[in-house]
């Protein structure tokens, strides 16, 4: 099948995302001050190869030139995130009025490119002055959170096209509190619990901050997602994949939409966190519940999941390699989990609209003589999670827009700058930007000359 716009609604966004430490660099310019990633990435073995965003793709004084970029290819959406640290740079009280400043600039950038902004609130940047009083454990986090939230909806609240909360709180939560190989990087289940609360919780409080100072806004967040599937019928390799499921997938769906915390999952939980259901206060279900005008799904792989018990701390879980195709990140290629995630979520929870907030693949490009990156790997990627996409639409799912990740090669977190995932190459040694074969190849389908 041969991709066309006009697959897709006429107002589809058609967009590419990134995240303001994965791309900024200027850590320390106009009163930015220092996130847990700045510490966890300058803490000597817990990034590859001691890389940090402290440069990066120097986005913060190459924007114009990426909003060209942008503009050149076609796309007609682009979700970037805003870092707290520069804009209230303790986490709560006084604001960095040339956080706001560069932010205005960007997003007043893209409007004159007929670029429509979706900003993320929170992409793992929390101040390291919020960290050192708790961090999202403290229930106070989510207070300062829709502070935070509020500030920024009064200054750039009628220009952006849609608000995402949280990008991927499970990652926020567990790898960085559980497994400890992102930010803050810790072990504890029930701290990682909390946290996952608190995250949740803030959601709601800056959903309702952004809506009372911008009427009309659009609000939403974005989860991770991946189909749990058993690996054989056997009823343990069934329960497997059920908690599995409840882990990365229904834990954070169900307070959403209204159902509160699985109980399966507060089962498998209480004897390994005591505390964690003391965490939840009269109403906070009913705050984390508020409507939202879509749901943002990133999409990367599934997991074919047998029980082993023993494996995955108290999960019980081991994850069964299948045959076929791998990306550079031994991510499983798996396209068909796209439109499973997306229709699950259409049936099971009818939000009002989705957009694939991410998608994309990390593959070790090559630089051809004549300076150009064959990535044909990496547009068929795309591609076929498009074509999943359709799929997904024709089956009834209200999709909105799809997000490639990403614009640009950037600081990929505990991989430093070693995974590539974007559309456009980026030299770190001379900034230079070039427009990948897949990032070609996308520009022209949005702009529909497929
Ligand atoms: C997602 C993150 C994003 C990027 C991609 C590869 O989990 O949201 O920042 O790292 O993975």
């Amino acid at each position: 099948m041969t991709l066309k716009k006009s697959d897709f609604p006429a107002d589809f966004a058609w967009g590419a995302a990134t995240a303001a430490y994965q791309i900024e660099g200027a850590v320390g310019e106009d009163g930015r001050a220092p996130s847990i990633w700045d510490t966890f990435s300058h803490t000597p073995g817990k990034t590859l190869g001691g890389d940090t965003g402290d440069v990066a793709c120097d986005h913060y004084h190459r924007w114009e030139h990426d909003l060209d970029l942008m503009q050149r290819l076609g796309l007609n959406a682009y979700r970037y995130s805003l870092a707290w640290p520069r804009i209230v740079p303790d986490g709560r009280g006084r604001i960095n009025v040339k956080g706001l400043d560069f932010y205005e600039r960007l997003t007043d950038g893209l409007l004159a490119r007929g670029i429509d902004p979706y900003v993320t609130l929170y992409h793992w940047d929390l101040p390291q002055a919020l960290q050192d009083a708790g961090g999202w454990v403290s229930r106070d986090t989510a207070h300062a959170f829709a502070e935070y939230a509020q500030v920024v909806a009064g200054r750039l609240g009628d220009r952006v096209k849609g608000w995402i909360t949280h990008n991927e709180p499970w990652c926020a939560a567990f790898l960085g509190n559980l497994m400890g190989i992102h930010a803050p990087g810790l072990h504890d289940l029930e701290t990682a619990l909390k946290v996952s609360h608190h995250l949740l919780l803030s959601h709601g409080l800056a959903t309702q901050a952004i809506r009372a100072g911008v009427p009309g806004a659009r609000v939403g967040i974005t989860l991770i997602l991946g189909p749990q599937q058993p690996a054989s019928e056997r009823p343990e390799d069934l329960a497997a994949a059920r908690r599995g499921d409840g882990f990365l997938n229904r834990w954070f769906l169900d307070p959403l939409y209204g159902r509160g915390y699985p109980q399966d999952m507060l089962e498998l939980y209480r004897p390994h966190a005591p505390g964690f259901e003391a965490t939840i206060r009269p109403g906070d279900l009913e705050t984390i519940a508020a409507p939202t005008d879509f749901l943002g799904v990133n999409y990367y792989q599934r997991s074919v999941v047998a029980d082993a018990p023993g494996e995955m701390g108290i999960l019980g879980t081991r994850q069964v390699r299948q045959p076929g195709e791998y990306t550079a990140f031994d991510w499983e290629v798996y396209p068909d989990g796209l439109r499973q995630v997306l229709t699950r979520a259409h049936q099971d929870y009818a939000p009002p609209l989705i957009y694939v907030t991410e998608n994309g693949a990390a593959y070790a490009d090559t630089v051809s003589p004549d300076g150009s990156v064959h990535d044909e790997a990496r547009r068929r990627y795309i591609e076929h999670h498009l074509i999943a996409c359709r799929e997904a639409t024709l089956q009834g799912v209200p999709l909105g827009g799809y997000f490639a990740w990403s614009l640009l090669d950037n600081f990929e977190w505990g991989e430093g700058y070693d995974k590539r995932f974007g559309l456009v190459r980026v030299d770190y040694d001379t900034q230079r930007r070039t427009v990948k074969d897949s990032g070609a190849w996308y520009g022209r389908l949005s702009r529909g000359e497929g």
